[in-house]
Parts: C-alpha cells; sequence; structure tokens
C-alpha cells in the first residue's frame, strides 16, 4: 500500500522529471492538463501533510510568501567580471598574452555567446537548492532564492545518484524575447510603464518581493560556470557543462572549442551570424581557456580572471524608413529637427523617434525625409541616425532646410552668436510653453502630479494657462475646469492639491524649474548650498558665483542675463505672490550635520534596490555628497549597486573607494536631525 509520504516522493520524482523534459530539454512527453493533474495531486497531498512539505518539491516553484526586503550574503567564491575586447586586435592580444603566461603548454579555447541577462549564483548543497544570489557588488549579493525558484528550468534538486557536497553553479537569468514582447504589450494595455528591454525586465523581475509575480513572468536562465565545488572537480570547461547538463541544467546550446586564433575568429563569426537564434538577447561572445588546471596559474586580476575574455560585438546596426522630420520645440525655444521613423526593434528595445540634434549635424550626415537610414543606439540607449543608405534614397527626397519661422506659432527664428540652434523668438510660443510646463512639473523640479502632458496640451488649449507661473492662480478657475472633458471634481482636487503642496518645495526645485539655460539640477542645488533664496541669487555677481565650484563664467553668465531680464522678474513676482517658497530651508543640510559623506564626491552606478536613483541622489545630497556623474580622478567614492559595469572597473582601476547601498543606508547618522531623519524614512520607504 502507498503511504502519502511515497505517494509524494513518486509525484515528486516525475514532476520532476517532466519539468526537466519540458524547460531544460524542451521536449515533454506528457500533456499539460495530465502535468497539472499530478501537480494538483501532489499540492492537495502536501496540504493535507503539511509535516510532508520540502524546499525542493516542485509545488514550491509557483511563489511564496512576499518579503519584506532582501537579505544581503557574501558569496562563497566573489562573482568577478570579464575583461571586455571591442575588436579582433584585442582578442589577438589576449591571445598573445596568454599564450606567453602558459609557455608552451598545449591549451585550447572555447568560445560561447555572451547572454545580456542577469548574473545569478545558485548553490546546491548535497544535492538540494539551498540559495540563490545575485551579483550584487561581487563580493556579496541579494538571497533571491524564491525568486529563482520560480523559473521551471532551473533543478531544486540536482538530478543523478551521487550529488556533491558543494557544487555553486553560475551563470545568466534572461527574459526571453518573445515574452519581453508579451509582457511589455500587456503591461502597456494595463497603463503600466513598460521595460526598456529585456535585460531590464528580468533585473526587474528579479527584484521583485513577490514571488508570485516572479512566477508569472517568463523568465529562463542558461548556466556557463561554477563558484565553490566541494566533492567534485572539472578538467575541462566543456566537461563542465557536461556535467551540468547531466545534473539539470540548462548550458549553452553549442559551444566552439578552437586550437588557435583562426578557428576562435570563425566561432566569433558564427555566433553573431546566430543571433537571432537565440532567445536571448546577446551581446557578445566569451572566449575561455577550456583547460580548467590552467586557471590557477593564469590567475586574475582584480576584477577579471585572466582565463577568459568578453568579446562584445559593435552595436547593433538596423535599417530602416525615416518616414519624416518633424521639428520639436524646446522650453527656451530651441528648434530641434527629429527622426519620425518606421518602428524597429535595435538592440533589444523598439526605436521609433530619433533626435537629428541640429541642421548643422543633418547637413553633414545629408539626411533627409524618406531616407532609409541606419540607426543604433549608443552606448545601448539613446538611438542614433548613423547614416544614410544613400541607394535607397528616393527620387525627390528633399532636404529640410533650416527653419524661416517657428513651426508651432510662425513666430520668427535666429540664431545666436556662435550657437549652432535655432530658436523661436516668440515668448508666448504655445510649443514653447508646452516645454516649459512639461519642465516645470517635472519630477526634478516642482515634481507637481496628477499634471502630465495630455492635461498641458488641455489646459493651453483651453487657454487656462499659458506659463508656469498660471499654474498657481488655476483655482481660481476651477469652475472652468471642472468644465473640461474629463476633469471629474477629484481629479480637479487633486490637480489644485498638488499645485498647492509645491509651493513649499525645496529652494533648488524651483530654481531648476525656473529653466534657466545651462542651470540643471545639479548646478540649481549647488546654488541652493551658496545662497539663501532665490533673492539673493539675483542679487548677486558674476565674480560671486565664479568663485563657486562646479560654476564657470558660461553659467555665471546664463544666470545673470536670465535674472536681469523683465519678463524673469515678473515671473519670480509672481511666484512670490502666490505663496511659492523662494527661500532656503534652514541652513543646508551639508553643513549642517557632518557625515561620512560630507564633502566627497560621489558617483552612483547599477540599480538600486532599496531607493530610486533620484531618492539615492537627494539622500547623498543631504548627507553633505555632491553627486556627479562620470568616474574621474576626483571621485571619492563610488556606490554600486547590481550590475555595476564601466564605472565600477573604472573605479576599481582608479583605487577609488566603493560602497554597496547597504553601506550607504548605514552612513545615515542615527543622531540625523529630524528634517533628515524623516526624509531619510520616506526614501527608505519605512515613514
Ligand atoms: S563567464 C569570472 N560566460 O557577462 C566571470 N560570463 O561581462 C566568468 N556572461 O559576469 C563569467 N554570458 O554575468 C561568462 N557565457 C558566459 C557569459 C557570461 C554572460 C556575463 C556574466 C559576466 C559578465 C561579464
Amino acid at each position: 500500500m502507498s503511504t502519502p509520504a511515497k505517494r509524494i516522493e513518486e509525484l515528486r520524482d516525475q514532476l520532476r522529471d517532466h519539468n526537466h523534459r519540458y524547460y531544460t530539454l524542451a521536449q515533454p512527453t506528457i500533456s499539460d492538463r495530465e502535468y497539472d493533474a499530478l501537480m494538483a495531486e501532489l499540492e492537495d497531498l502536501e496540504t493535507a501533510h503539511p509535516e510532508l512539505r520540502s524546499p525542493d518539491s516542485p509545488t514550491v516553484r509557483v511563489g511564496g510568501e512576499p518579503l519584506e526586503g532582501f537579505v544581503t550574503v557574501p558569496h562563497a567564491v566573489p562573482m568577478i567580471s570579464l575583461a571586455n575586447s571591442y575588436n579582433l586586435d584585442d582578442v589577438r592580444a589576449y591571445d598573445q598574452r596568454t599564450r606567453k603566461r602558459l609557455a608552451d603548454k598545449d591549451f585550447h579555447y572555447v568560445v560561447e555567446p555572451k547572454i545580456d541577462g542577469v548574473a545569478v549564483s545558485l548553490r546546491y548543497e548535497n544535492g538540494i537548492l539551498v540559495r540563490a544570489l545575485s551579483r550584487g557588488d561581487g563580493r556579496s549579493g541579494d538571497d533571491i532564492t524564491a525568486n529563482v525558484r520560480t523559473i521551471g528550468s532551473v533543478p531544486l534538486r540536482l538530478q543523478g545518484k551521487t550529488p556533491p557536497e558543494v557544487l555553486e553553479v553560475r551563470g545568466e537569468v534572461y527574459m526571453t524575447r518573445e515574452g519581453f514582447v508579451k509582457l511589455n504589450d500587456s503591461r502597456q494595455a494595463a497603463g503600466l510603464q513598460v521595460f526598456a528591454n529585456p535585460r531590464n525586465a528580468a533585473a526587474g523581475s528579479l527584484k521583485l518581493l513577490d514571488s508570485k509575480v516572479v512566477a508569472t513572468r517568463p523568465l529562463d536562465a542558461v548556466w556557463y560556470g561554477v563558484g565553490e565545488l566541494r566533492g567534485i572537480a572539472f578538467d575541462t570547461h566543456r566537461q563542465m557543462l557536461e556535467t551540468l547538463r547531466t545534473f539539470g541544467f540548462r548550458t549553452p546550446a553549442k559551444i566552439w572549442t578552437c586550437d588557435n586564433m583562426d578557428e576562435v575568429e570563425t566561432a566569433l563569426r558564427e555566433i553573431r551570424e546566430g543571433k537571432d537564434a537565440y532567445p536571448f538577447e546577446m551581446d557578445g561572445a566569451v572566449i575561455k581557456v577550456d583547460e580548467r588546471d590552467l586557471y590557477e596559474e593564469l590567475g586574475s586580476t582584480a576584477k577579471s580572471p585572466r582565463w577568459a575574455v568578453a568579446y562584445k560585438y559593435e552595436p547593433e546596426q538596423v535599417e530602416t524608413l525615416l518616414k519624416e522630420i518633424t521639428i520639436q520645440v524646446g522650453r527656451t525655444g530651441v528648434l530641434t529637427p527629429v527622426a519620425e521613423l518606421e518602428p524597429v526593434l535595435v538592440s533589444g528595445s523598439t526605436v521609433s523617434r530619433a533626435t537629428l540634434h541640429n541642421w548643422d549635424e543633418m547637413q553633414r550626415k545629408d539626411i533627409r525625409a524618406g531616407d532609409t537610414v541606419v540607426i543604433e543606439k549608443a552606448g545601448e540607449i539613446i538611438p542614433a541616425v548613423v547614416r544614410v543608405v544613400l541607394e535607397k534614397r528616393p527620387e525627390g527626397a528633399k532636404a529640410l532646410p533650416p527653419p524661416t519661422k517657428c513651426p508651432a506659432c510662425d513666430a520668427p527664428v535666429s540664431q545666436r552668436a556662435g550657437e549652432v540652434a535655432w530658436r523661436c523668438d516668440n515668448p508666448a510660443c504655445p510649443a514653447k510653453s508646452l516645454s516649459w510646463l512639461k519642465h516645470f512639473v517635472g519630477r526634478r523640479a516642482m515634481d507637481i502630479d496628477h499634471i502630465g502632458e495630455e492635461l498641458i496640451r488641455a489646459l493651453l488649449k483651453e487657454q487656462l494657462i499659458s506659463h508656469p507661473a498660471d499654474l498657481y492662480t488655476l483655482h481660481e478657475k476651477k469652475a472652468q475646469l471642472l468644465d473640461m472633458e474629463r476633469m471629474a471634481e477629484k481629479s480637479v482636487d487633486n490637480l489644485l492639491q498638488a499645485i498647492e503642496n509645491s509651493k513649499n518645495a525645496d529652494l533648488w526645485r524651483i530654481i531648476h524649474a525656473l529653466g534657466i539655460p545651462n542651470v540643471g539640477e545639479r548646478t540649481a542645488q549647488t546654488l541652493e548650498a551658496h545662497f539663501a533664496s532665490l533673492q539673493e541669487i539675483a542679487d548677486t555677481d558674476e565674480a560671486t558665483l565664479t568663485a563657486i565650484e562646479d560654476i564657470g563664467p558660461i553659467v555665471a553668465k546664463s544666470i545673470l542675463d536670465f535674472f536681469a531680464l523683465g519678463e524673469n522678474q515678473f515671473f519670480i513676482e509672481r511666484l512670490r505672490a502666490a505663496g511659492v517658497n523662494l527661500e532656503r530651508k534652514g541652513t543646508p543640510v551639508s553643513v549642517e550635520i557632518e557625515t561620512d559623506l560630507t564633502g566627497k564626491t560621489v558617483v552612483l552606478t547599477g540599480s538600486l534596490s532599496q531607493m530610486t536613483r533620484d531618492e539615492a541622489k537627494d539622500l547623498l545630497r543631504k548627507l553633505g555628497a555632491k553627486v556627479t556623474g562620470s568616474v574621474s580622478s576626483k571621485t571619492d567614492l563610488l556606490i554600486a549597486g547590481e550590475d555595476a559595469g564601466s564605472k565600477l572597473e573604472k573605479a576599481q582601476k582608479l583605487g577609488v573607494e566603493i560602497w554597496t547601498e547597504s553601506d550607504l543606508v548605514n552612513a545615515i547618522p542615527k543622531d540625523a536631525p529630524p528634517s533628515i531623519q524623516s526624509a531619510v524614512q520616506s526614501e527608505l520607504g519605512l515613514g
């Protein structure tokens, strides 16, 4: 007679086997229905016999209770990164160095695709998956076991009879290209923000605290390496992958063994040519020495092993049709030509527009409407038109001449001395108002909720506003607001309340919101640190401004010119009359408390899990640090989140101090003044 315990074991074995066939081998032998029936039987038995539950049961894949947060755990063996090479000369140089180091030893290379996903390490103790960690800063990562368990192809228990005592397996979790498109479609339909590319979608999914949601995400993984090993060893990389396969892991579908550089080059070409056949995004190939017993001899640098090198393919270039060139009017009136493209997928995301920067640039590249153009994503982020495919130019395609009047308001345009940009000279240009208002209410300016581009357009159309200062008298026009389409009492109240709340924003926000040319968020914060009020800035002089670190003569002139203009003085008067805060609140935080960060120049990189990038920036500033964008010899500290890339490498090279996100949180002094404590608490989502 079968006891429940026995039946449970039977069902688990069967389900494990079917999981493996379905997810890892893609060769199911039973129907979904039959599978579901086995799973239901197992779930029922486990519910009836909670004492028989087990963490490696196939039932625990569907996700468990949401977590409060992730626990950070050190890696048994650090997860270091790979050195990159960008062309064949780099790879040949790597080969030369390796041959020299290995003197006359015989060795081979293996070449395999480089998966553009999220690095994860799995730890199996006596065959059972005990922990999955994200890379984190390489020394320790987040415990994401609950999320990784939901990935069908990840064995919860190793297949085979004699598992090793400890096996750490490393690889890449990714979102399938197909799954990514579907997920974004449904997010778009639900009004949710879409992910920029499959990598972000995978990283975002693994960071969710609710593994039930993760279970619905189309994640998969490929495993290509190992960390700590006890009771098992491998002679070659190829043999390691073969063994991982027998344990039930998905490994690269094909790897190339090469005797020499010619063969490596062929492999690199073949991998690139087969790119579209992979279900994941691939950003290059990895060349590894196959003989693992040579790894120790080769050793590693602080950041990467010498037994492997990554080869990054050129950014993907795609041809598409440039349907039309439109002109965008910026808040300062600058007119920017924009390429409206036939949408195409480039390096993992859909591109339908690309800036053409200005007329000089457009003429230099001879870009015309109707052209077939080659686009790529510069730094894999911002789409750019690289060149025109002249052979495909249709007859009669005309260049767009520099504008003679503003496309939005027909007012005359002009070019300032020394500038390539054309500007609309009409202070009342509606397109300019739109851009300015969008900037003014934006998250890094006055941060006014409940007002987006569509509403601004509608308000402009109804002539309820034409200038940012008009927002503060909008409450006088409540009746007209209620008359607008889709504006119920509640939405109007929310809008007016959000505007009211913004009156109390920090001084730097209003400085930024004013739209002073050349004064971005960071300069606005620098100004706040040096002046107690907007009036003080308006009354200052060039010498005082240029004495401030980070403010040069161009920015100083911009500021002085702005405040000298009558219309801007009137703008500020209107803000003052409306009760908008134009004073610094208290002394600047940076001088109010001393922290480990006071006066430090800090760079943020990688993705953070406990706060957004913006929140981290604000927090750092409150703790007295100066946040800059790139790592240089002036950088005192790098805060590296998940998947930190080139900035981390550069910081390591320069010997810059490196912190994790937790280090940052721990740097908040317990005795910080209430104003900071509360700000910090809300930033950490605690308050
Ligand atoms: S081997 C010591 N093989 O790329 C590091 N890495 O840019 C050994 N990656 O950190 C890594 N595909 O996250 C290796 N076939 C592959 C890979 C791969 C993707 C990732 C991995 C690594 C990063 C380096």
